[in-house]
């Protein structure tokens, strides 16, 4: 039996990482009024704190939240180490990190039967889980919906599906999600995948740091790019279902699993703002020039990951979203670049404005690596083209693209080093850009 169904559907704005406090039940009365932690707990459910920052972090950095369960937690048979299939875990140091620019197709196709878990293929990271330092880039593909139910006490994972609708049955609730939506499941929360179409695909970007929060918006001023009233939490639903259920716990790079004999998914009512959410990026507020030259990347920031130097994330989410291009007398698509941070970029839908040519190209579910300081840029059909094209104003309307910037370089794992789906020649885009120099 579960919760009231009409309760199910996503509902809360949820203010990222300003300490909102969200509130949801799916029975009346489930959640004690003024009290955490009550003598004893509304309809004899169990309290139980979910910490995702540690009890003394600023009021603004703080996450947790309050879970009034049919069963506690801590109530859980022994977990023994499982197969990891085709996860891996900071520290990457399998192989040597690589200068050179790298682009891969989209995942192959994948065996009948395989869930969200067993389809997550780890491109590379760095930092140190253990550390909780750094971050990890994960492509899934599944044509299953999981039986089992998953944790990751790694970090949290930003969920950007590609291909396929998703229903995410989390402890908070459930969350619909669909392509050009990102989900967050916060560090520790217990969740389940259901495809909503025969198959699925996307990429996931493991955060081992401080979590995503809302990027501060200086000059821009108080409202603009992601708008914290677009970010929805679940409404609470349980499950409440007797029956052997396999718990994976994704713990220090390593899967962990448990045979529960009833669903964790058993939480009637919670609040707290250590919560998963869903955004919808067409809903993202795209700010760029209206005269001259365009802004950094950076103003593109849709969630960022503070490192412990201010201004400096451990990782940004970055979109490119449709936008008009008005610049006067300005290269339009993003200009040639080399930065200290390094970037693995997405697609989505459609095409990005800097990447039309190469061998097998830049197509949705695949994904480039520009690590730190390689040289990368407009290819040359899109130099050529943009530096002659006629500047009136122009609406970038066919592709939705996404970047994971990183502040360390992104060493790969064995198997994306090797993988059939590694473009070669990827360099050649680059290729024709030839002298121009006149005196
Ligand atoms: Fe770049």
């Amino acid at each position: 039996m579960s919760g009231d169904a009409r309760k199910t559907a996503e509902g809360l704005s949820y203010l990222t990482g300003f300490g909102n406090e969200h509130a949801s039940e799916a029975v009346p009365g489930a959640l004690p009024e003024g009290r955490n932690s009550p003598q004893r707990a509304p309809l004899g459910l169990y309290a139980e704190q979910l910490s995702g920052a540690a009890f003394t972090e600023p009021r603004a950095y703080n996450r947790r939240s309050w879970l009034y369960r049919i069963r506690p937690s801590a109530a859980h048979p022994r977990f023994t180490r499982t197969a990891n299939g085709s996860i891996r875990t900071a520290p990457f140091n399998k192989t040597v990190p690589d200068p050179n620019r790298l682009r891969w197709n989209p995942l192959p196709e994948l065996a009948a039967g395989t869930d969200f878990l067993a389809g997550l293929w780890t491109l590379g990271g760095n930092g140190d889980a253990t550390q909780r330092a750094g971050m990890a880039v994960h492509l899934y593909h599944a044509n299953a919906s999981m039986e089992r139910v998953f944790s990751d006490a790694d970090g949290e994972l930003l969920i950007v599906p590609e291909r396929g609708g998703l229903l995410l049955h989390t402890e908070f609730g459930r969350l619909h999600v669909e392509p050009a939506h990102v989900a967050l499941i916060p560090r520790g929360v217990r969740f389940r995948v259901e495809l909503l179409d025969e198959s699925a695909r996307g990429y996931v970007c493991e955060n081992y740091g401080a979590p995503f929060r809302l990027p501060e918006l200086g000059p821009i001023g108080a409202n603009g790019l992601a708008n914290a009233r677009d970010f929805r939490a679940p409404v609470a639903a349980y499950e409440e279902t007797e029956g052997p259920v396999e718990v994976v716990n994704k713990f220090c790079g390593n899967l962990w699993t448990a045979r529960y004999d009833h669903s964790p998914l058993d939480v009637v009512a919670w609040h707290g703002n250590h919560v998963p959410y869903v955004y919808d990026l067409r809903r993202f507020n795209v700010i760029g020039t209206i005269s001259y030259d365009h802004p950094d990347p950076s103003v593109f920031t849709v969630l960022t990951a503070p490192s412990d130097t201010p201004g400096l994330a451990g990782v940004d989410f970055v979109v490119f979203a449709p936008r008009w291009l008005v610049g006067e007398d300005t290269f339009r698509p993003p200009y040639f670049h080399r930065n200290v941070m390094s970037e693995y970029m997405g697609l989505i839908e459609g095409a990005y404005d800097a990447k039309t040519a190469g061998p097998g190209g830049f197509v949705p579910g695949g994904g480039s690596l520009h690590n730190m300081m390689s040289a990368h840029g407009p290819d040359r059909e899109t130099f050529e083209r943009a530096s002659a094209a006629e500047l009136t104003p122009q609406k970038i309307d066919d592709g939705l693209a996404f970047m994971f910037e990183t502040r360390w370089p992104v060493t790969l794992t064995p198997h994306a080093a090797r993988a059939d789906h590694l473009q070669q020649g990827y360099d050649d885009v680059w290729r024709g850009l030839t002298p121009d120099f006149r005196i």
